[in-house]
């Protein structure tokens, strides 16, 4: 087990109701003006705007808004955040919506205090020193933005998307109603499930022993996001199975699923470059090269491979773990079928060429230099052989 800091601050407001709190938990910072960041406008139909903002009226909190924000966030958005804030003088940022809002207000968390530009934050020629206290009232459990410590913005120039991690960017609170949740379409909630599970897979992959607690809470937050996310294929409005995805995906990404293992992320680094191409869906994505990446990768550890397949997966454990762990990779691909995400990019809705396969590679490498994952370390010529294994 390796030595570990585990730092989760946000104060959590979780149940029914609880968006009425906004308002109070912004005084509590000591702040008066919020400025609140929303997406494309889910929030505005489902009236959970106007009820966070007459919670802030109460509160005595005044506001400015941002709305607008897409998924796969827009530095150009953060941009415009960044000097709204500053002709507005506002002092807190308040984020209603999911990874893609937070992400933003992250991104304009650090930006307002800064002189120079924002977009050096990602791209590692600068480190964030400052930021606005932010927190936020979250409306989709998958990105684990509420707890985590990272953003994820993309530039449009050159579709570019990266990421960026700052302890800065914690949020002050995190409100969690799982009712916030119902109104979710199918797609937005098996996206969810996915990213969910594989924020636990990004550090339950690792060649780390003697992480008996660490293993038994991630296996049992991938079945726990298992069987929810099947329960809500039928019944979307199943408060039991709301809520225990939504706790899921803040303690998929707050650090506990990290805590003495070494991280291995390559998935998300070659799915950054995928959603940052076509603009896909970051959990659907996912879902399409994960199962390429495990062939690839699994004769590194197959033990553990094998015992994901059993624990998690409820495969038999039979005498040899290359099969058991072939077996595991086959039922986590079962399962993405379940939910309607696919397996490879063919049916995530893409044919890539071999030109774009090269791109793709290159910018994962950073231009070739830096090399992913830790579990096995993948170079370029690696990252080309999983797109090519994923293409379908
Ligand atoms: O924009 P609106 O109209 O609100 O619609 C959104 C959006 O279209 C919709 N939605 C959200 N809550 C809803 C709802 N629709 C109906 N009812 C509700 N209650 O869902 C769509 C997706 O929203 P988005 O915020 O993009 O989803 P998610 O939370 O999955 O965030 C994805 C982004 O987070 C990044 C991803 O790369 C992607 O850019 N990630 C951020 C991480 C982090 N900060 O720690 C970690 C992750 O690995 C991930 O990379
Ligand atoms: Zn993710």
């Amino acid at each position: 087990m390796q030595n570990f800091v585990y730092y989760a601050p946000t104060k959590v407001v979780f149940g029914r109701d609880a968006e009425k709190k906004t308002g109070a938990l912004i005084r509590e910072q000591g702040c008066k003006k919020a400025m609140v960041v929303y997406g494309g406008g889910s929030v505005k139909r489902s009236g959970l705007l106007d009820r966070v903002l007459a919670s802030l009226d109460e509160s005595g909190v005044s506001h400015i808004e941002l709305g607008g924000v897409v998924p796969n966030p827009r530095l150009s958005k953060v941009r415009e955040g960044i000097g709204l804030v500053r002709r507005e003088k506002a002092d807190f940022l308040l984020s209603v919506g999911g990874g893609s809002v937070i992400d933003t207000a992250k991104a304009i968390g650090y930006g307002v205090p800064y002189e120079g530009d924002v977009w050096d934050f990602y791209t590692g020629k600068a480190t964030a020193q400052a930021s606005l206290p932010m927190g936020c009232v979250l409306t989709i459990a998958a990105a684990g933005s509420e707890m985590s410590n990272s953003s994820v913005i993309t530039n449009e120039d050159g579709g570019l998307k990266r990421g960026c991690k700052n302890d800065l960017s914690r949020q002050r609170f995190a409100v969690l109603n799982p009712e916030l949740t119902y109104s979710l379409p199918p797609y937005q909630t098996a996206n969810g499930a996915v990213d969910i599970m594989m924020h636990t897979m990004e550090r339950y992959f690792t060649t780390e022993k003697d992480l008996l607690l660490t293993d038994a809470l991630a296996e049992g937050l991938m079945r726990t996001v298992m069987e929810c996310a099947h329960t809500l294929r039928g019944d979307p409005e199943n408060y039991a199975a709301r809520a225990n995805m939504m706790w899921a995906s803040s303690l998929s990404h707050n650090g506990l699923m990290g805590c003495g293992t070494v991280e291995d992320w390559a998935s998300h680094q070659i799915e950054h470059e995928l959603s940052g191409m076509f603009d896909c869906s970051h959990g659907a994505g996912l879902a399409a090269i994960w199962a390429s990446w495990a062939r690839y990768v699994m004769d590194a550890d197959c033990a553990r491979f094998a015992r994901f397949a059993v624990n998690v997966m409820g495969v038999p454990r039979g005498a040899d773990d290359r099969a058991t762990a072939e077996r595991g990779i086959a039922a986590a691909e079962d399962f993405y079928r379940s939910i309607e995400m696919p397996t490879n990019i063919r049916e995530l809705g893409y044919e890539l060429s071999g030109e774009q396969i090269n791109e793709l590679a290159e910018k994962c490498t950073y231009y070739g230099t830096r090399t992913i994952g830790s579990f096995k370390k993948l170079g370029r010529e690696d990252i080309v052989k999983i797109y090519e294994m994923a293409r379908g």
